[in-house]
């Protein structure tokens, strides 16, 4: 039986990084917020924190590549809540050699990255057609631009979030439905990622971005209705580049800076 009708903003991935920041941005718009992320990553004490923004924030730790969880998780929010924007930003990658990467690895990007952002955005779909005007935003990568060695699954991920975005908004359009796309470059998140882009050296450093400033681009972008939100100069000459030159060249060139991570970590 719903009975908050108040209208809410749903962020994947918001304990930490990207998604701590849209969840920062959100509320400092005064958006009521739908928290998702794993357990015992301190969720619940983030929530109480945002409410100081005068805005309700309701938290739900779970597992999202575990499709009966996310099942559950959408049934509830729909039973209970009015969502009218999701933002898909739960997201992993990684950098090692596909020989030597696990099975459960792949899977749990694939699981994470892909099926959870088509099924939660699936089952939400209902709740947010009945809202008047929605908003989608899922979170790419700037490594949607370009196959990348040593990367394994996580450029394909990206890459298939931008395609299944683009072709949605299109479709979605008729419903007052704007879903974008947002690219961000490095953004120094957790420990791992800040170790391997620090790794690079200056190559890691373009185009890098804080998670406030990529999570306000996001949002700007997807309220004035923007497909593609590519954030800052460095990274749309980059997006051109690797669109304007010969794809072996790309591919080489970026593959050869993942290659420099491997090397300093061994
Ligand atoms: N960092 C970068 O340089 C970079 C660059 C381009 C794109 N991106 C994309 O930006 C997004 C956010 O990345 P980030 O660097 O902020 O990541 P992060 O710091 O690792 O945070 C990931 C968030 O997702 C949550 N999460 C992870 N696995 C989950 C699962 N199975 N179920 C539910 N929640 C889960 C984590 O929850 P817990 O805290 O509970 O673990 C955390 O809140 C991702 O889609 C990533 O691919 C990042």
């Amino acid at each position: 039986m719903m009975n908050d009708t108040k209208q809410y903003a749903l962020i994947t991935g918001a304990s930490q990084g990207l998604g701590k920041a849209f969840a920062f941005d959100l509320a400092s718009r005064r958006i009521n917020l739908l928290l998702v992320a794993l357990p015992g990553e301190g969720l619940p004490a983030f929530a109480e924190q945002l409410k100081q923004h005068d805005v309700e924030v309701h938290h739900f730790e779970t597992d999202l590549s575990l499709r009966e969880n996310l099942y559950a998780l959408a049934d509830d929010l729909n039973r209970r809540f009015q969502v009218f924007m999701l933002v898909n930003n739960a997201g992993k990658g990684g950098t090692t050699r596909f020989e030597m990467a696990p099975l459960e690895y792949l899977n749990g990007i694939i699981e994470l990255n892909i099926l959870a952002t088509v099924q939660l955005t699936r089952l939400l779909l209902p709740n947010l057609k009945r809202q008047g005007k929605a908003f989608i935003l899922n979170v790419s990568s700037m490594a949607a631009f370009s196959p990348i060695a040593y990367k394994s699954v996580y450029p394909a991920s990206k890459a298939f979030i931008r395609h299944f975005s683009l072709g949605l908004r299109e479709e979605l359009r008729a419903f007052n439905i704007v879903v974008s796309v947002v690219y961000p470059g490095p953004m120094k998140t957790n420990a791992d990622v800040t170790q391997r882009i620090e790794s690079q050296g200056f190559k890691g450093r373009i185009g890098l971005f804080s998670p406030a400033a990529i999570a306000k681009l996001g949002i700007e972008g997807l309220l004035a209705g923007r497909a593609n939100i590519v954030p800052g100069l460095a990274n749309q000459l980059n997006r051109w580049l690797m669109g304007t030159l010969p794809e072996a060249w790309v591919i080489r060139m970026v593959s050869k800076a993942v290659k420099k991570e491997l090397r300093n970590r061994n």
